[in-house]
């Protein structure tokens, strides 16, 4: 919504009348934002009803982000091709969120804990300023603390062009199994990285392995980079280039600058120095491969979620006592999924990391469901300890190869 220009204002005392008001209504918009900033009584902000020139904006979610220069005001543009990310400082923000109503805006919603505000102009410039009881009791945590508020916005535009969330940010009926899974994965991620090593580095270096369509790659992406603030460099790596192609796509439209997706397989892949190695359900031994890649960058923390255990079932020779219990083939591909596993936390521990092994999403919503979390240590146990059990399991059910061990070779 222009205002009128200087010559109608002379012409028209009702265009003068309105004009007036207008300006006094978003004046006090603006001064009660300033007002419960400075109060500490600021929730959010959204700035919509966009009738302005940019092609495809929609809406402006503003709140307030810790960054390492202090507290900022963050301005999420969403516009239905892109999602952009700003953050500004008090006097700049609200100059901007002053200007966005000449520039177009209709409607701002300030919610605070003392009481909500909303500005609504008309088409002909008429405006109105409503109160209404506070929606919000608490305000939202800042910088680190906010994960636990929110530790994946389901208003993400990366969600909605990966077909997780309709146009409205509701999670379509068909993706809440995804949903679950991408929010547990985050949850999971976030706990191990907030009890390692790596909570002390600004800056990381994240590699997923068999990345697919991106889910969680963006996901650990949008966290470590969006809410925590970090300088987060993420890689996803996958065979197939049209998921590749349509990531980095979506990507760019995010503006996630430092989030990108490379076509190659796991084992050919040089992964330099890698802070986080990512491989959830990469196929059968790619997991291995994936594993033995993070071992051999050091990585703080690796985290796999293993699928089809294939290597280690034709070659297990049970023991007499076990004979008819494995005879059923629903037992022997249980039992080579627990050994298989059970041997990559063991070798991971050899090489001087501690493992968790436990279901990260209930098998309801997933047959893929067991997660090998390892974080490095730095004291490692001595691994004669670990090789010792290996060769002992690997014996007793004449087990002759397992891709991980294979690819580490025999410990220091
Ligand atoms: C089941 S999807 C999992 C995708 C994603 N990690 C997730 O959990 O949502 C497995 C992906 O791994 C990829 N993949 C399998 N083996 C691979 C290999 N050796 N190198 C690279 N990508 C691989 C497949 O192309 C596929 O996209």
């Amino acid at each position: 919504m222009s205002r009128p220009s200087a010559i109608a204002i002379q012409q028209s005392p009702f265009v003068v009348l309105v004009f007036s008001i207008m300006v006094e209504h978003i004046e006090n918009f603006v001064s009660e934002i300033a007002k419960s900033i400075q109060n500490g009584t600021f929730v959010k902000l959204s700035l919509a009803n966009y009738k302005g020139s940019e092609p495809h904006l929609q809406k402006i979610l503003i709140r307030l982000v810790e960054t390492k220069k202090g507290v900022r005001l963050y301005f999420l543009y969403r516009s239905e091709t892109r999602d952009v990310a700003k953050n500004y400082d008090f006097d700049l923000g609200l100059g901007l969120i002053a200007t966005a109503f000449d520039d177009g805006f209709r409607n701002g919603h300030l919610f605070t804990t003392a009481g909500d505000l909303q500005l609504d102009i008309s088409n002909k410039g008429k405006t109105r300023l409503n109160r209404a009881k506070p929606a919000f009791r608490l305000t939202p945590p800042l910088g680190h603390d906010r994960e636990k508020a929110a530790l994946v916005d389901a208003n993400s535009f990366y969600l909605k062009a990966l077909g997780i969330t309709d146009d409205t940010g509701r999670i379509k009926d068909k993706q809440q199994d995804k949903w679950r899974q991408i929010n547990k994965f985050v949850e999971v991620m976030a706990s191990l990285y907030n009890r390692s090593e790596l909570r002390e580095k600004r800056s990381l270096s994240i590699v997923d392995m068999g990345c697919g369509k991106g889910y969680l790659t963006f996901a650990a992406f949008d966290y470590f980079r969006n809410t925590l603030g970090l300088e987060a460099v993420v890689t996803g790596i996958d065979v197939k280039s049209e998921l590749v192609d349509l990531c980095n796509g979506i990507a760019r439209a995010c503006d996630f600058d430092g989030l990108s997706f490379v076509v190659g397989r796991i084992d050919d892949f040089v992964v330099g120095d890698t802070d986080m190695l990512i491989a959830l359900h990469a196929c059968n031994t790619a997991t291995d491969e994936a594993l033995f890649k993070g071992i051999k960058a050091n990585a703080g923390l690796i985290l796999a979620a293993p699928c089809c255990h294939q290597e280690i079932r034709p070659q297990i020779t049970p023991p007499a006592m076990l004979k008819d219990v494995l005879k059923h083939g629903v037992m022997l591909e249980r039992f080579a999924e627990f050994i298989t596993d059970g041997l990559r936390s063991l070798l991971l521990e050899r090489s001087g990391y501690s493992t968790k092994l436990f279901e990260f999403v209930s098998t309801e919503h997933t047959p893929k469901n067991n997660m090998l979390a390892a974080t490095r240590l730095g004291r490692p146990r001595p691994p004669e300890e670990f090789q010792r059990q290996i060769v002992e399991i690997k014996e007793q059910f004449g087990i002759d190869q397992h891709r991980l061990e294979t690819l580490l070779g025999p410990p220091d």
